[in-house]
């Protein structure tokens, strides 16, 4: 069966063919990224208007590419949420009117939930060490992205949410800092990269505490670095290279070992044998590489997806969307954008 899946919840425009559950056919994505980055974050306004802009396109592109014509979907999936409403509204009426029209099945899909299952696509999630590449049945997944930061249990099935960040989400802290640093947007992978030839340990963050100890918090060490940034000014130095090396590293690391400490710790308290990670921060170099170590060190495997399905992508969602279904879930036209939606 070919599965159409559509992504439009923030500021990517994504259509792609997946034949069965696992063969991704054609992924084609359009980002607004360029249009945001002169305001340093993303403007819903802008981010809905080029989804409506390209939505018939990025559907016509990726059937071409897949080869196939509009009867041969055979199930429609498409994330109705969480995300920014204007953007989720686009792509949940292009999949109800195409569903309506095709007389074919339709899914609405958690944006989150599909960021983890990106890595069981088939030849894509690479779990470290070791041959199988099967579904584990329980894990721990780590969300990280833009606007989240959970830690899941996966159970039978089903997500249990076993923590968050009380404030500010992994990804927003990276694009917070960046922007104080004058880095631009997004922050994630010019700090990353930046935080390569900084020491670390120059500035040493105090770790947060939670009463739930899966919870997250990053709203502390982003005010941190802004007042590192002030009492600089103030003493009039300015925010040369090697400052801004420097603050990247030490804030990577902060952050990747919370996230690292966390995960690991809820990986034990479950008593799984997989970490399964997903979202756009699941692209940083640091979080791969030091999580991977330590599960290795530990026999967990970390499973992270291919760098090309750590974004915002729609192969992901046709795969949930296929996952579902073939559960027995089908959504009715009734289907409506969630921007709250949350994981059960
Ligand atoms: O999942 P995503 O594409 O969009 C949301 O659903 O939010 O995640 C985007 C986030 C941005 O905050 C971006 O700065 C961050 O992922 N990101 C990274 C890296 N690449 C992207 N954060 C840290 N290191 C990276 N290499
Ligand atoms: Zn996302």
């Amino acid at each position: 069966m070919l599965t159409l899946g559509i992504e439009t919840s923030c500021d990517e425009t994504s259509c792609a063919i997946l034949k069965d559950s696992d063969i991704i056919l054609s992924n084609v994505v359009s980002s607004s990224l360029r249009r945001h980055r002169p305001f340093g974050g993303v403007v819903p306004e802008i981010a809905s208007r080029h989804c409506l802009e390209q939505i018939d396109l990025v559907f016509n592109e990726a059937l071409a590419r897949a080869g196939i014509k509009p009867k041969d979907i055979g199930l429609i999936a498409v994330t109705n949420g969480p995300g920014l409403v204007g953007s989720l509204l686009v792509g949940v009426s292009f999949a109800k009117a195409l569903s309506y029209q095709l007389g074919v099945p339709l899914v609405g899909v958690n944006h989150l939930e599909a960021h983890l299952v990106a890595n069981f696509i088939r030849n894509a999630g690479d779990p470290v060490p070791g041959p199988g590449k099967k579904k584990p049945e329980r894990f721990v997944g780590l969300l990280v992205s833009g606007g989240h930061t959970l830690l899941v249990a996966g159970e039978r099935g089903r997500l249990t949410v076993l923590g968050e960040t009380v404030d500010d989400a992994a990804g927003e802290a990276y694009d917070k800092v960046a922007k104080m640093l004058g880095l631009g947007y997004p922050g994630g992978p010019v700090i990353d990269k930046l935080a390569k030839k900084g020491n670390p340990e120059a500035i040493r963050f105090t770790k947060p505490k939670q009463d739930n100890r899966f919870d997250f918090s990053f709203s502390g060490i982003k005010t941190a670095v802004l007042y590192g940034i002030r009492d600089r000014r103030a003493r009039g130095r300015g925010l040369d290279l090697n400052f801004k090396r420097d603050v990247a590293a030490s804030f990577q690391h902060a952050v990747v070992s919370w996230l690292v400490d966390k995960t690991l710790d809820a990986a034990a308290f479950k008593q799984v044998q997989d970490v399964v990670v997903g979202g756009g921060v699941s692209a940083n170099s640091e979080l791969r590489k030091r999580l991977g170590e330590e599960g290795r060190r530990l026999e967990i495997r970390v499973w992270f997806p291919p760098l090309a399905l750590t974004n915002d992508n729609a192969a992901m969602i046709a795969r949930r969307g296929n996952d579902l279904y073939r559960e027995g879930c089908v959504s009715s036209n009734e289907l409506t954008a969630d921007p709250n939606l949350s994981i059960v």
